[in-house]
């Protein structure tokens, strides 16, 4: 397996900063809609694939508790600092172990998508079922072909006094299905540039082949639902879907 998480370490400064907002605004009045009215009012939530707690804050503030965790420590260290009064912990999701049951469970921006092959990403959607609750809904939403197929290899940059980012889309693999993006950053520190770069690697898989992967782990009852006609418009709405599964 490719290492995703170096990919986010070095990139969770920048992420933290500038791509939580977006998507959320977008995202959150989706969940509300198709998952969050569906739990009791202190729910226990298990957020998947966390980043640096951004949903996990929103979901803090409507009195839930959530339990967030994600492979790179980095984006947790953010996540810990963004919501004290979450929980959050270092793990892939394929090895997540944990005692406690959970009422519900949600990955978002594409997470799942960073798993880059079918066998883990079972392995993934059984690491969550074994920690549900029976019949607790795990919403998700991920990318399908078209979104790689259009936006993905263009280019992006940001330029700030003190800190510059570019991305190089290198497009998508149509034969191993894999995209990826090249992200070159500098930051001003004490009077010196510094550089890193990493690349973010993301998988293309078909609805299909999620339902299939989500029933083998013990998911029943997968709801699809495309994000522009719930209201996701423009790029981050192109090709993506939100799922919801019920555990067994
Ligand atoms: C696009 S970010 C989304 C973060 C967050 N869910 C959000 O909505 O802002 C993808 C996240 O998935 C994490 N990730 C990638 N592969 C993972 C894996 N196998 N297990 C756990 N986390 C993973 C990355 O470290 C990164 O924080």
């Amino acid at each position: 397996m490719l290492n995703q998480v170096a990919a986010y370490d070095d990139f969770a400064w920048f992420y933290n900063r500038y791509w939580n907002e977006e998507f959320h605004s977008l995202a959150f009045p989706i969940l509300e809609r198709i998952w969050l009215h569906r739990l009791p009012a202190d729910a226990r939530i298990l957020d998947v694939c966390c980043g640096t707690g951004y949903l996990a804050g929103l979901l803090t503030h409507r009195g839930y508790r959530v339990f967030g965790f994600d492979t790179s420590p980095e984006m947790i260290r953010y996540a810990c600092e963004n919501v004290p009064t979450a929980e959050f912990s270092v793990s892939p999701v394929s090895s997540f172990r944990d005692s406690r049951r959970f009422d519900a469970a949600v990955s978002t921006f594409d997470s799942l998508n960073h798993i880059l092959d079918e066998a883990e990403l079972e392995n993934s959607f059984r690491s969550v079922a074994a920690v549900l609750k029976r019949g607790a809904p795990f919403a998700f939403d991920m990318l399908l072909e078209a979104a790689y197929q259009t936006h993905w290899g263009e280019d992006f940059a940001l330029v700030k006094d003190d800190h510059v980012l570019t991305i190089t889309g290198s497009g998508y693999d149509f034969r191993t299905r894999i995209a990826a993006c090249k992200i070159t950053m500098f930051r001003l520190k004490q009077g010196q540039w510094c550089r890193s770069d990493t690349v973010v690697r993301e998988r293309c898989y078909s609805a299909q082949e999620v339902a299939a992967a989500a029933q083998k782990a013990g998911f029943t009852e997968l709801e699809c639902y495309d994000a522009r006609d719930l209201g996701m418009a423009g790029q981050l709405g192109e090709g993506r879907t939100f799922f919801i599964l019920r555990a067994p």
